[in-house]
């Protein structure tokens, strides 16, 4: 029912400077998968097969990856080294690829608008890759929020618990309780000073979006740092209608700063990486 995966990669990474100077932060790896891929596979597994990037200036190489490379097939065809390839083949195998460009960086929720031409009128996913998501064994993060999708037909956004002197790097949410780990939002804060957050229940970087998000954003002005806000859009979709706030199951690393990149990097070397 839901196909389509947005993918918003046009941000300039600056905490990783200078290695994202002329390299995208999505393209880091996490000991020998670049972090987009995790992100690509996450959403194939749960069945967005149509992959939508929305890329900005220096981000070429994202394309490039999930493209055949016609000399380096050649090069290593019918050797022992094609095991290495094997997963991201897969991945071209599985999933299409499409990309627009966002010309200025004015905010996620103005990456998001920007990706309207590819995604339609349909709801979709949307995957920030530097949020890197494991559920080791079980269902990935972004099908356990599908399986939601098919029984409330709204937007759902993915939640963590965070120490309250980490807040103000978040959305946060307020709600209803409905079960365990699912809230009807009522309350939807950018970026908030711990002393005036709505609870502990942070955003990360899972989305399922409807199509009137688009619409919304169209007419959601710059907020927080000037920047036109995903969170202010989905208060406004909140108000009007439903918006979910799912605690998933499983784990969840911020690859967009350094600490949970380091965190990750060993997480995935100990439990997941196993050498060809
Ligand atoms: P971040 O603020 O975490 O990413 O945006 P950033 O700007 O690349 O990182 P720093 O803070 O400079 O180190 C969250 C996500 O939204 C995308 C980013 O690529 C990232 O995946 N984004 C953000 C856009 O695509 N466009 C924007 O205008 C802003």
């Amino acid at each position: 029912m839901i196909k389509k995966c947005l993918f918003p990669v046009a941000g300039y990474g600056t905490r990783f400077l200078p290695a994202t100077k002329s390299m995208p932060k999505e393209m880091l790896p996490i000991v020998n998968k670049p972090l987009v891929q995790y992100g690509v596979e996450e959403a194939i597994d749960a069945g967005l097969r149509e992959i939508a990037f929305v890329t900005g200036r220096g981000k070429r190489s994202i394309a490039d990856h999930f493209d055949i490379s016609y000399e380096l097939e050649h090069q290593i065809s019918g050797t022992g080294k094609e095991k290495y390839l094997s997963s991201i083949r897969s991945v071209l195998d599985k999933g299409t690829f499409s990309l627009t460009r966002q010309r200025e960086m004015k905010g996620l929720g103005h990456a998001i608008l920007t990706g309207e031409v590819l995604i339609g009128n349909e709801p979709f996913g949307v995957i920030l890759s530097d949020d890197l998501c494991m559920n080791e064994g079980g269902e990935g993060v972004m099908a356990q929020m599908v399986r939601l999708f098919k029984q409330f037909r709204c937007s759902i956004v993915a939640v963590q618990e965070v120490p309250m002197d980490q807040i103000e790097k978040y959305g946060v949410i307020a709600g209803e309780s409905l079960k365990d780990g699912l809230y009807r939002v009522d309350n939807m804060v950018e970026k908030p000073k711990a002393a005036d957050a709505p609870s502990n229940l942070a955003i990360i970087g899972r989305y399922i979006l409807t199509p009137d998000i688009f619409d919304i954003l169209r007419d959601t002005p710059p907020g927080k740092n000037g920047e036109v806000q995903i969170t202010d859009a989905l208060l406004t979709q909140a108000r009007n209608g439903c918006v979910m706030a799912y605690k998933f199951a499983g784990r969840r690393f911020d690859c967009g700063s350094v600490d949970g990149f380091v965190e990750a990097t060993n997480y995935v070397y100990e439990n997941i990486y196993t050498p060809e």
